[in-house]
This record gives structure tokens, sequence and C-alpha cells, in this order.
């Protein structure tokens, strides 16, 4: 009998061919996400779960789906979504896409980097409205980039791929993480390692690049935050609750810290009270790796972590 693989969410064209010519493909079309409900009674007797960072996988999914069930395979980097501990005891492998969306993720941190500190959204917002009267000595002045010290938070292949875009801009380089960098790569990408403290005092801009774990939840809370100069810039294409959002409201209505660029929000999709009337931010819709090539490769990968899984072998990216 084929097995079957359930896709929560549609994805582009062309990467579940190869598992059809395999397996008996099941994917719930529409936009609406399945609640927890919906998933236990959808995932049942499946042999293979192929799921987005939207879907909770916990022990009562994976109970749910039986003793079948080989692989939970995630259509992200980030894995924040899965109780792997769970995963281990039931003996289910768990998957997510490395590599294959550094460089687009990185491009979405830069720029909202740029966006936020030259004011790119107010200012197409200011020309539709029919605002835009001519030039302006002192029209939307924003904050210059060359020369400015980015300070970089989890600095693996996305941190590192930001490091090597802020370089070309010829910004200076911090970085922070638990351990330093191996070997060279620190001096080859121009980065100096800090504690997080040196970092958000000396910073102009901050990105987020860490994984969301029990460790990095509220990593930038009150104390962290009001370490911040008050011109700097804050970037967070991670996870949202990285950052306790109430308080970079409060600090941003403020002007404790000059502006924010996100793409991920603590309680996504919501934002929290008062973000969104701020001028000084810019807040994308979690699109970090959302290129046509990014999420054709992701899709790629996850259906070679399938595959591997149900041969019986150890799927390639295996968390
Ligand atoms: C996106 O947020 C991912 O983790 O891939
Ligand atoms: C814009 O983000 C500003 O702080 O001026």
């Amino acid at each position: 009998m084929r097995p079957t693989v359930f896709v929560t969410r549609p994805i582009i064209q062309g990467p579940l061919d190869r598992l059809a010519a395999v397996a008996e493909v099941q994917v719930h079309e529409g936009d609406e996400l399945l609640g927890p409900d919906e998933l236990r009674a959808r995932v049942a007797g499946i042999d293979a779960l192929f799921c987005h960072l939207t879907d909770r996988i916990d022990d009562a999914l994976l109970e749910a789906a039986g003793p079948q069930l080989r692989i939970v395979a995630n259509y992200a980097v980030g894995y924040n979504n899965i109780d792997l501990e769970a995963c281990r005891r039931r003996g289910v492998a768990a998957t997510n896409t490395p590599g294959v969306l550094t460089e687009s993720t990185a491009d979405i941190a830069f720029a909202l980097l740029l966006a936020t500190a030259r004011r790119l959204v107010e200012g197409d917002r200011m020309v539709r409205a029919g605002q835009f009267d001519g030039w302006g000595p002192q029209m939307l002045l924003g904050h210059e980039i060359a020369g400015k010290t980015l300070g970089i938070i989890g600095c693996g292949r996305i941190g590192q791929a930001m490091a090597r875009r802020a370089r070309g801009f010829g910004m200076s380089l911090l970085y922070t993480q638990r351990r330093p960098l191996d070997g060279d790569l620190g001096r080859e990408l121009g980065l100096s390692y800090v504690d997080l403290d040196t970092l958000l005092a000396q910073s102009d801009f901050i990105s987020l690049h860490c994984p969301l774990t029990p460790e990095t939840h509220h990593l930038l809370g009150r104390a962290q935050l009001a370490r911040l100069k008050p011109e700097a810039i804050l970037i967070n294409t991670a996870r949202g609750p990285v950052v306790d959002e109430k308080v970079l409201v409060e600090f941003l209505q403020g002007k404790r810290l000059a502006g924010a660029g996100f793409d991920v929000y603590e309680e996504e999709p919501r934002l929290a009270p008062g973000l969104a009337e701020l001028d000084n931010v810019v807040l994308l819709p979690h699109i970090g790796s959302a290129t046509f090539e990014t999420r054709r490769r992701m899709g790629e990968m996850v259906v070679d972590n399938i595959l591997a899984a149900l041969q019986g072998l150890r799927p390639p990216n295996a968390l």
C-alpha cells in the first residue's frame, strides 16, 4: 500500500510531484488554517506530515496520527512549533529546512534596516497621499548606514549573511551568541564577539537572528531594551517572542529608541496594541523566505526528508 502524506497548506507548484510518484498526497486546500481539532482529525493514519510554522505539532497531534507516523517535516528553518521531545519519545523524525532560505531572509532583514533607517514606507505613504509638493531640505530625515555599528544577535547562517551585506554598506559589526564563531570566520566577516549588554549599548542597529527557545524567549525585555541608544533601530526577522513586544511599543512611543523593523510578531498574526500606529516602524507579514526560488528549494528539501523517512532512512535534515 502506498504511504500517505498530509500537507497542511498548499505550497508552490513542483516539489509535491516527486512525492505523488510514491505516496498518496493529501493537501489541505484553502486559505484558512486547520485548528488543532481539525488537524488531529486529518492526520489520523498518515505516514508523513508536511507541516508549516503555523501548525502546532505536539504530543496530542502525534498521538492522533498513530504509531505508523514516521516524520514531521517542517517547511521552515525555525522549529519552535514542534515539540521535539515528544517526537523523540515516539520515534518520529522531525526535520527543518536549513541553508536554503539564508540569503532571502538576510535580504528581508537588510531591507527592513534600510527601510526603517531611511523611512521608505513613510515616504511612499506621503507620495501616494498627494503630500509630496517638492523637495524639502528637512523632509523625512533618516539615519545614515555607512559608518554605523550593526549588532547581530545569533550569528548562524542568516546572521552571517546579514554581516556580509552590512560590510558591503560600510558598517562595523558586533555579534553575540552562546559561543564565539569557530576559527577565522569571525575575522573574515569583520565581526567582533561581545556580550549581549555590550552589543545593546554600542550598536546603532540591532538585528535578531537567533532561534526561539526557552532561553531566547524575551531575550530583549525591559532591562535589555533600556540599554539601547535612543537613536538605535531594532530589526526582527527571527521570531516575535524573542522581544517583549509590549515593552518595545512603550519604548518606541517614548522615543527611547528611534525605530524598529519587524517581519515577525510575538502573537503572530496579532500585533501588540499601539504598534501599527507608530510612524517609526516598518511592519512586514512574515515574508523572510518568500521568494519563488527559496520556497521551491524549501519544498524540495521537505520532500527529500519525507522520501528518506518513508524509505526507513535517516532524513538529511533530522533535528
Ligand atoms: C520562517 O520563519 C522559517 O523559520 O523558515
Ligand atoms: C525613522 O525611522 C526615524 O527614526 O527617523
